[in-house]
């Protein structure tokens, strides 16, 4: 059997991994500055991690939801502390996309409407509904399509104001990502997260922050959209949440009343990924990795702001994006060929991303740093 060809692949073929280093098959190694797209959270293969998951599936690696499964409820109360919400919920399943799938069904059951304001760059997964908010008409088939969805500009304070104006009692859920990742590395604004809050709060609406790429720590918050100092109701979470250990989770506020029922899974919260969870969780925390995932960040963006080629460099902690005034398709390969050093790219094909782990060191982004000044110097 072949595989399905959905994705266009460099030639190398990753054996192994430590830290913010991969080696390939011929024993190279790479400098890895995208973390396998904004996952690897505390470093590949940290030693804490491994002996978590590890000790774990010698005791046991799943049952079902139908028994107390104890490390769910200890990574709800580690997440609780991370992210400073102790009084929220927590649903845990296996994606991202699954997990903006449950909170925009969520949502609808809360206060039985069904539109969703959404944004234009906006990626949020692809599974039916989770593509149906995404701003790619590329990736959703027509299955996909439906009239639920409103489209409004990022940062589109009036259009925003509009789409609730105009569509009076039906907007169930407004779902937004603090940072577009997959757009660019765009910002949400305070002000707009702000008014999302209100008008959300003003048309008994629910305010989601997909944070599966921005949060965990990412951008020197444990969630990016905190930042315009305002809560949402359900934050989304999966990438950097269990270290490459498949995840999905929802942190639910205290005015969402659960039934039995209401959302479910097989996989969701099994021991393995709970363990693998926990372990970030305790890393973050003891190894104080949001604070140097901001320190780290701004070195990086004040350096490569210096550099020749470079149109803009925007981003919060380790959510970096760096758009050049030419295509940066050519840059990222002689950075992957040449210099070793893995870097991610974006819808924009002048925008490439840094996504590295929550614990890189100065070492790391100085050899970084060098190699992309070497490259636009040249
Ligand atoms: C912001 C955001 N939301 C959702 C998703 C979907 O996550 P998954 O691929 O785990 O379904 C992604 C994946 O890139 C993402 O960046």
């Amino acid at each position: 059997m072949d595989l399905f060809k959905v994705y266009p692949l460099w030639d190398i073929d990753i054996v192994r991994a430590e830290g913010s280093y991969v080696w390939d098959n011929k024993g190279t190694r790479y400098l890895d500055m995208y973390g396998g797209h904004a996952v690897i959270s505390i470093g590949h293969t940290h030693p804490h991690y491994v002996d978590m998951v590890v000790n774990q599936l010698k005791n046991i690696g799943f049952y079902s939801n139908s028994v107390i499964i104890d490390q769910q409820r200890e990574l709800a109360q580690k997440l609780g502390e991370l992210s400073g919400k102790k009084d929220y919920q927590l649903f845990l399943c296996n994606s991202g996309a699954e997990a903006n799938e449950n909170a925009m069904k969520l949502a609808s059951f809360y206060n039985g409407k069904s539109k969703v304001i959404a944004m234009r760059g906006a990626f949020h997964g692809r599974t039916s509904l989770a593509v149906s908010v995404t701003d790619n008409p590329k990736i959703a088939a027509p299955v996909n399509h439906t009239d639920h969805v409103i489209f409004v500009p990022l940062n589109d304070e009036e259009a925003l104001e509009k789409a609730f104006r105009e569509n009076k009692n039906e907007i169930s859920s407004v779902i937004i990502e603090a940072i577009q990742g997959v757009g660019g590395i765009q910002i949400a604004s305070k002000e707009f997260l702000r008014r999302i809050r209100s008008l959300c709060d003003e048309y008994n609406a629910v305010y989601i922050a997909d944070e599966v790429q921005c949060g965990c720590g990412r951008t020197g918050e444990y969630y990016a959209s905190d930042w315009a100092g305002v809560q949402a109701d359900i934050y989304t979470m999966a990438k950097g949440l269990a270290n490459g250990f498949p995840i999905g989770a929802i942190s639910i506020a205290p005015k969402f009343i659960p039934t039995f029922g209401m959302l479910g899974t097989t996989f969701g919260g099994n021991h393995l990924a709970c363990a693998g969870a926990i372990a970030v969780a305790d890393v973050i925390a003891e190894d104080h990795l949001i604070d140097n995932a901001r320190s780290m960040g701004e070195y990086l963006m004040n350096e490569i702001k210096t550099m020749p080629g470079v149109r803009e460099v925007r981003g919060r902690g380790l959510m970096i994006g760096v758009e050049l005034f030419d295509d940066a398709t050519e840059l990222r390969k002689r950075l992957l060929f040449e210099e070793k050093v893995f870097v991610g790219s974006s819808g924009n094909k002048k925008i490439f991303r840094l996504l590295p782990a929550l614990n890189i060191t100065r070492e790391h982004a100085d050899a970084f740093l060098a190699a992309l000044r070497k490259l636009l110097t040249a």
